[in-house]
């Protein structure tokens, strides 16, 4: 019996190449809609008021501070222009404790200008702002933000684990400018940016092939380059680039091929934000050991996969974490010890035979290969809008697309399905000239290079 629920699950994520390719073909549809107008689609679609990608020229000392997961970086990058690039790079990583996640707004920018203070204070030799200069800082703030300019925008909702009520329609670098008023440090936020965005940035600095950035991490999202004019929702001056970086907030895509199930639609349901991030709920790494979790638990409960008592901690939300899910899912021992192991000290389940632990595999390989494929159809969408999905008058335009988050670095079989499904997509010839290339902490060079490059002092660093 709980083999047949497995099976059953097991058919109802089944992501077969015309199903992926529907669901690419409604990513780009949602992708236009989104560029119409306002509320045009379930992709917002941001502009980033990001029209320039860094160059290599960008030259100075800058800050950096990136909030979206459970952690938060500072960084601290010195920058020396065409030759030398990155001179220097300094950062630290800080936990957030979760009851600043929903609690305050200035509980949690208090938090956080308190510990870029910190930083601030360990500056080294030569690694100080020139005399009489304020200090300058790129802020990747991963939650989809309506931003106003490059250096200022309002919180649409919060994502992930997040959630606190009086954030919303705040400018969240006034919220972060008061904190670090509070905290007394002299700091100027010179650029705004989603992690996609600066994912991008930071892989551009690296490669000028780079049209867009995924993130595959506790949440999911994409950012690409769009023409300007292709952007019938933007009213203001074309840019002298043409261009414009588009964050796609595509963790919100939802769509009726998506193989939803019943455990996604209660995990939905009983979920901080529900009705929401549809896509990114069925992807991303904040998820897929819940899945996981539920999926179990229907079998502990119905057919007694643990025997005729219910593991108790099985019943807690979260409790499975998709490391936990990876680390199971890579166990090549033949008695898959590493399987039991975290079952025991996890759920507290002592024995499981081999044959549980197989299916224990087996699940993990479901929810992580529909994961993968689904991301891979989101990236084949992107393509599509672009049109480099084929070959233009038979030449080969090489793309560069930078990933970065957690999953895609760390869970080896959910980068590798996603890798060979985007091939399968493709075909053999134009998946030659795609190229997925880890962008590892581009984000936060990129905050810091986009603050370059909106710099108050430009004029003085040229
Ligand atoms: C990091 C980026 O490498 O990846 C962050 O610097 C981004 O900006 C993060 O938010 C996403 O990954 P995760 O796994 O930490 O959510
Ligand atoms: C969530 C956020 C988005 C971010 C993504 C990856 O989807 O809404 O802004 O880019 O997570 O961190």
């Amino acid at each position: 019996k709980a083999m047949a629920i497995l099976r059953e699950f097991e058919d109802k994520c089944g992501t077969p190449i015309g199903k992926l390719h529907q669901v690419a073909d409604a990513m780009t549809v949602e992708m236009h809609a989104g560029l119409a107008s306002e509320g045009g689609s379930k992709l917002k679609m941001l502009i980033s008021y990001v029209d320039n990608l860094p160059t290599g020229d960008e030259k100075g000392l800058f800050y950096a501070l990136d909030l979206g997961g459970t952690n938060f970086r500072v960084l601290r990058v010195l920058l020396g222009g065409k030759e030398d690039r990155v001179v220097k790079q300094e950062f630290e990583e800080v936990s957030i404790p979760p009851y600043l996640m929903t609690g305050s707004s200035d509980a949690l920018f208090d938090y956080i200008a308190e510990a870029l203070a910190k930083f601030v204070a360990t500056e080294g030799e030569g690694l100080h702002p020139s005399p009489g200069q304020q200090r300058e800082l790129g802020f990747t703030f991963s939650f989809p933000v309506q931003q106003t300019s490059i250096a200022s925008g309002t919180l649409i909702k919060w994502t992930k684990g997040f959630s606190i009520e009086d954030t919303f329609g705040q400018d969240v670098v006034g919220e972060l400018t008061k904190a670090m008023e509070r905290v007394g440090l002299d700091m100027r936020v010179a650029a705004l940016v989603n992690d996609t965005i600066g994912t991008l940035a930071g892989g551009r600095y690296y490669k000028q092939d780079v049209i867009a950035a995924v993130i595959l991490g506790t949440g999911t999202n994409a950012a690409y380059v769009e023409r300007a004019q292709a952007i019938p929702k933007w009213h203001g001056l074309l840019p002298r680039s043409g261009e414009m970086v588009i964050n796609m907030e595509w963790g919100n895509f939802r769509s009726s091929h998506l193989p939803l199930t019943e455990y996604d639609q209660a995990l939905d349901v009983e979920s901080l934000n529900p009705g929401e991030q549809i896509f990114e709920k069925i992807i991303s790494g904040m998820y897929l050991g819940e899945i996981v979790r539920r999926v179990l638990l229907k079998m502990a409960q119905e057919a007694a996969f643990f025997g005729v008592d219910v593991p108790p901690k099985l019943e807690i939300p979260f409790i499975l974490r998709t490391p936990h899910m990876s680390a199971m899912h890579h166990d090549t021992s033949s008695d898959l010890r590493v399987v039991g192991s975290k079952l025991k000290d996890i759920l507290e389940v002592p024995n499981t035979s081999l044959k549980m632990r197989k299916a224990i595999v087996e699940l993990c390989d479901i929810v992580a290969t529909r994961g993968a494929r689904l991301s891979a159809a989101g990236i084949l969408g992107i393509l599509k809008k672009l049109g480099r999905d084929t070959l233009r008058d038979g030449e080969k335009q090489k793309s560069v697309i930078a990933l970065d988050g957690g999953l895609f670095e760390h869970y080896t079989k959910f980068r590798t399905s996603m890798e060979s499904t985007l091939k399968e997509l493709l075909g053999e010839e134009v998946s030659e000239s795609i190229v997925i290339e880890h962008s590892n902490d581009g984000s936060g060079i990129g905050a810091a290079l986009l603050a370059a490059s909106h710099s108050q002092y430009m004029e003085v660093a040229e």
